[in-house]
C-alpha cells in the first residue's frame, strides 16, 4: 500500500472535533447568531465558559474594560472571535504533543501555532488588511498536517536525512517525492473533514507555496510570511523547521521592510505569552 493511501487511512480515523464544538461551530458560521443560544452551548462548560471570559479580558481580543458575565464576553467578542477561541481550545491539547519524526519536542508546535496566528494577525493589522478573514485560525491550524505524517516520516527517517542533505532542498517538496503528500495538503485534508470554511482550508493548503494560489492568496501569503518569521525566530523549528522555502515574492509582495517584521515580532512576543498561558 502506497504511503498516500496510508495517510488517507489516517485521516479517515484522526479524531473528529469534540461534539461541544461541532454543535458551537455550526452556529459560528452564521455572523447573525442569536448569542443566547451559544451562551445556552457552552455555559455547561465550566472550562470553556472561564477561557471565554480570560479572552474576553485579554489583550489580544482588545478589551476595554473588564467584563464578568458570560453573554457580554460572547457579545463582546463576537462570532468570529468566539470561533477562533473554540477552535483554539478544541486544537491546541492535540498540539501539545511531541512529533519525534519531525524533531519538535512537546509544546514546540503549540508554540509555533499560536506565534504564526498571532504575527499573521499583527501583519494583517500593520498592513491595513483587518479584513482578511479567519487569519489567526488559518494561523493556528497552519501545520495541523505535521501530526498526520509524524509517523510516517520516523518510519523514512534515513530517506528524509539523506534527502534535507541535497541542496537546495525544500522539506515540503522531499515531503511531496517521499509520502506522495506535504503536511501542508495533510493538514488541508484534516480541516476538509472537519468541514472547516474554504478559507480556512486553502489557507492550511497553500501555506508553503502562496504563489500557487488562486483564492485567498492576501491570506496565504500572511500566513506564510508568518510563518517563516517564526522560524527565523527559532520557534518551533524542530529538525527540518528551516529547511522550508521561503516564497521569494512574499515580503514585496506585501510590501514589508526589515524594521516593519521586527516590530510586528516583538509585538508577538507579547500578545503569544498572555495567550500561551491560556491555551497550554
Ligand atoms: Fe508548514
Ligand atoms: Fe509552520
Amino acid at each position: 500500500m502506497t504511503y498516500l493511501k496510508q495517510i488517507e487511512d489516517h485521516i479517515d480515523r484522526f479524531p473528529e472535533m469534540p461534539p461541544l464544538s461541532q454543535q458551537l461551530l455550526g452556529y459560528l458560521h452564521d455572523p447573525q447568531v442569536d448569542f443566547t443560544i451559544i451562551k445556552e452551548l457552552v455555559q455547561y462548560d465550566p472550562g470553556l465558559t472561564a477561557n471565554i471570559l480570560k479572552l474576553a479580558n485579554s489583550v489580544h481580543f482588545g478589551a476595554a474594560g473588564k467584563v464578568s458575565s458570560l453573554q457580554t464576553a460572547l457579545a463582546r467578542l463576537g462570532t468570529e472571535k468566539i470561533l477562533e477561541l473554540v477552535l483554539s481550545l478544541t486544537v491546541s491539547s492535540r498540539l501539545k504533543v511531541s512529533l519525534p519524526g519531525y524533531g519538535l519536542q512537546a509544546k514546540d508546535l503549540l508554540r509555533h501555532s499560536i506565534w504564526t496566528a498571532v504575527a499573521a494577525q499583527e501583519l494583517a493589522n500593520l498592513l491595513n488588511m483587518k479584513q482578511v478573514e479567519m487569519i489567526f485560525t488559518v494561523g493556528l491550524l497552519h501545520d495541523l498536517g505535521l501530526l498526520l505524517l509524524d509517523p510516517f516520516i520516523q518510519t523514512e527517517r534515513l530517506r528524509f536525512n539523506q534527502a534535507v542533505d541535497a541542496p537546495e532542498a525544500s522539506f515540503e517538496q522531499i515531503e511531496q517525492d517521499i509520502l506522495g503528500l506535504d503536511h501542508a495538503r495533510a493538514g488541508g485534508m484534516i480541516l476538509a473533514k472537519w468541514q472547516l470554511t474554504p478559507e480556512i482550508v486553502a489557507g492550511v493548503q497553500g501555506h508553503h507555496q502562496p504563489e500557487q494560489s488562486t483564492q485567498y492568496q492576501d491570506l496565504i501569503f500572511l500566513i506564510h510570511l508568518a510563518d517563516m518569521l517564526s522560524l527565523s525566530e527559532g520557534i518551533g523549528t524542530g529538525e527540518y523547521g528551516l529547511q522550508h522555502n521561503v516564497s521569494p515574492h512574499t515580503v514585496k509582495a506585501v510590501g514589508l521592510k526589515k524594521k516593519h517584521l521586527e516590530y510586528v515580532a516583538s509585538k508577538t512576543l507579547d500578545k503569544m505569552q498572555e495567550l500561551e498561558k491560556i491555551l497550554s
